[in-house]
């Protein structure tokens, strides 16, 4: 039978990574706790988020973090729940609590990515200043931003050629805003920049609306995907670390750690390696196992073991 199993899967470190690997799917109940989590409630962590300090890229940790199985996006305008995270295309969707949307208005204080965040704003996102003073609010006055010298609505709504404002306003909420539709303004952040800021306060306006999909449904702002879609890189160059990707296979966790940030993979077993988890599992997995005989697991990985010492 040894002989057979060689034959197929022949050199032996394979042999040693699938037994390994093998292993900690069999027997997770051994394992002790490993640090850095691979998901949060839900949401699936990989690289470069990480659910701890240590975990993922140190440039992504002050902004995202896992907070009692919730992941939260923090920046100097708030703390905002993570809907969900497209690893293929690089955007991270977020909610604003603060936020109107169709089936209700309240006041916020706008939002706001930190100058040096790892973030830029999807171009989906679109937002909409809602409840803006006519009087004051520099998107209308002359003496504002980005106004046409002609006092009327400010370069900085791109109101022209879209029917977004009125379908917000046919949204119950909205419409019940004391102020035409023609204050409402449409605020698209790629056009303004990644240090770009939506201070409500500054622009004095109530509240905002911000959405990345119509889902199909232009004409009915109930079904919009609300929220924020912010677009993210791994490093200047946006390579994905490869030493990361071989570790992820491994079902480890990639981290940095260190005066130097060097690399580490932790692993199921608690242990941090500087490449993957195959031989670490064996490994780890092999000692428990002359300590507790109590279940039938000591008896597999003893025959796997015999098998492993008779290759070697
Ligand atoms: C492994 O690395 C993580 C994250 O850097 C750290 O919190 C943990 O203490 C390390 N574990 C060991 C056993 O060194
Ligand atoms: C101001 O309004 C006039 C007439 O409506 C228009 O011709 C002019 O181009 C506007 N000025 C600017 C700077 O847009
Ligand atoms: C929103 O989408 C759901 C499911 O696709 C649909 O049943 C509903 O009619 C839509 N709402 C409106 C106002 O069309």
């Amino acid at each position: 039978m040894v002989v057979r199993i060689m034959n197929i899967i022949h050199p032996s470190m394979t042999l040693l990574s699938f037994l390994s690997l093998f292993f900690f799917l069999l027997i997770p109940s051994l394992m002790s706790a490993q640090t850095c989590q691979r998901t949060c409630g839900k949401q699936i962590l990989k690289f470069p988020f990480g659910s701890d300090p240590g975990c993922g890229d140190p440039r992504f940790q002050q902004y995202v973090s896992c907070n009692q199985q919730r992941l939260i996006l923090t920046t100097h305008t708030g703390s905002y729940p993570v809907s969900t995270i497209d690893y293929t295309n690089q955007v991270i969707y977020i909610s604003d609590p603060s936020m109107s949307t169709c089936s209700c208005t309240q006041p916020s204080k706008g939002f706001g990515l930190d100058w040096n965040a790892p973030f830029t704003f999807h171009d989906d996102t679109i937002f909409a200043l809602l409840d803006c003073s006519t009087a004051s609010s520099p998107i209308y006055t002359a003496n504002g931003l980005n106004t046409d010298g002609n006092g009327s609505k400010a370069l900085l709504c791109a109101n022209e050629g879209t029917p977004i404002c009125s379908y917000l306003y046919s949204c119950r909420p909205i419409s019940t805003i004391n102020l035409p539709i023609s204050t409402c303004c449409i605020y698209a952040p790629m056009d303004l920049g990644p240090s770009f800021e939506m201070d409500l306060k500054k622009l004095q306006c109530t509240s905002y609306t911000g959405f990345y999909s119509f889902n199909g449904q232009e004409a009915n702002p109930e079904n919009w995907s609300y929220g924020i879609a912010l677009k993210y890189k791994f490093s200047v160059n946006n390579d994905y670390p490869i030493s990361c990707s071989q570790c992820e296979r491994s079902y480890g966790v990639c981290g940095y750690t260190g005066a130097y940030n060097s690399f580490i993979c932790n692993c199921p077993n608690g242990l941090n390696m500087s490449t993957d988890c195959f031989f670490t599992a064996a490994y780890n997995n092999g000692l428990r196992l002359f300590l507790p005989w109590k279940n039938g697991a000591g008896l597999i990985y003893f025959l796997a073991w015999s098998i492993l010492w008779v290759l070697l």
